[in-house]
């Protein structure tokens, strides 16, 4: 659906999109991590038509649309990372605005602008100065705008940047309901835990470069090579302990008091030879599970774990 081939952006000597691949299947939720100064919004611009790019190509179903910003503008909703200015306007006004820069109909717009502001959980506040409005309204406010024209791919540059717990949720419940409505969904973040589990696919960004992409599991997968494992007997830990080192690909031995971890490197039917024969040695078993990797740590893997800004 949407596609983005060796993308560069240099601001004067500075190159912050670095040759970047990008590829959203249509009806996914896409999430676009990396630290911040990685080069997310300057490359959200360039989709959404308001930057233009020094090289590469963006790509919509399978027409280059790099050159066409009207075809972009028309396709792609986009939300920007930062509140605009047209604060002295009430919230159908603000609306009635876009809807105009997007040569809509007077007599179409109040129904739309009526739906979205129900999507958007502000139905109770259309006659209230957007002035007077939480910050997080004002994110869910700035996405109903981006809708307006009905675009098939919405980019959202961190939409939850800034706000409370509470607001946080109010937005994820949103989105989901933005993804029931057949939208194609990009999203950036820094913060890769956060976007996690809503998105469908994930790509990272570091110094302007797609360092991995694929699905939660896929990324986690890539670099989790070496799976931790807890096993709690009921007693005659020593024993479990001695019959550990004599495993293949088993290392790392701890002995945590209530239970004892080791690596290991291999796949599952490996894994549960370890399990049998454990068993089949006497040494009872309370619990016997990998932990989880963490996803916070994984990113700080890939990234370095280093702002981009200094750079
Ligand atoms: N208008 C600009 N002029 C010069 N440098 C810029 C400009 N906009 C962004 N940059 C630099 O480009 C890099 C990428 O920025 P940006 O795309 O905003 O990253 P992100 O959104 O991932 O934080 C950063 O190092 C930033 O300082
Ligand atoms: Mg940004």
């Amino acid at each position: 659906m949407l596609k983005i081939e060796g993308l560069v952006k240099r601001y004067g000597k500075f190159t912050a999109v670095d040759g970047l691949d990008l590829e959203v299947s249509r009806g996914s939720i896409y999430g676009f991590v990396g630290p911040n100064g990685a080069g997310k919004t300057t490359t959200m611009k360039i989709m959404a038509g308001l930057l233009r790019a020094d090289g590469g190509s963006v790509y919509i179903d399978g027409i280059d649309v790099s050159a066409d910003t009207d075809m972009l503008k028309q396709k792609i909703g986009y939300m920007p990372d930062f509140f605009g200015v047209y604060t002295d306007l009430r919230v159908d006004e603000y609306m009635d605005f876009y809807a105009g820069t997007y040569y809509i109909p007077y007599e179409e717009r109040r129904e739309i602008i009526d739906n979205l502001l129900e999507i958007v959980d502000l139905s109770h506040k259309k006659k209230d100065y957007v002035d007077s409005l939480s910050r997080g309204m004002k994110q869910r406010l700035c996405l109903a705008r981006s809708l307006i024209h009905d675009p098939e791919i919405l980019i959202l540059d961190e939409p939850a940047s800034g706000l409370d717990p509470r607001a946080r949720i109010e937005m994820k419940e949103v989105l989901k309901q933005l993804s029931t409505l057949d939208k194609t969904i990009v999203i950036s973040s820094h913060i890769l835990p956060e976007l996690a589990e809503m998105c469908t696919e994930i790509g990272i960004i570091n110094h302007g470069k797609m360092i991995d992409s694929g699905s939660v599991t896929e990324i986690m997968s890539h670099i989790s090579k070496e799976r931790v494992v807890e096993i709690k007997p009921v007693d005659k830990k020593a024993e479990l302990i001695t019959l550990l080192e004599q495993m293949p690909n088993v290392g790392n031995i701890t002995d945590n008091t209530f239970y004892v971890s080791f690596s290991y490197r291999g796949d599952d039917s490996g894994l549960s030879y370890i399990l049998t024969n454990v068993v089949s040695e006497g040494i009872p078993v309370l619990s016997f599970h990998e932990k989880e990797g963490n996803l916070e740590d994984i990113f700080m893997q890939l990234t370095g774990g280093e702002d981009n800004e200094n750079a």
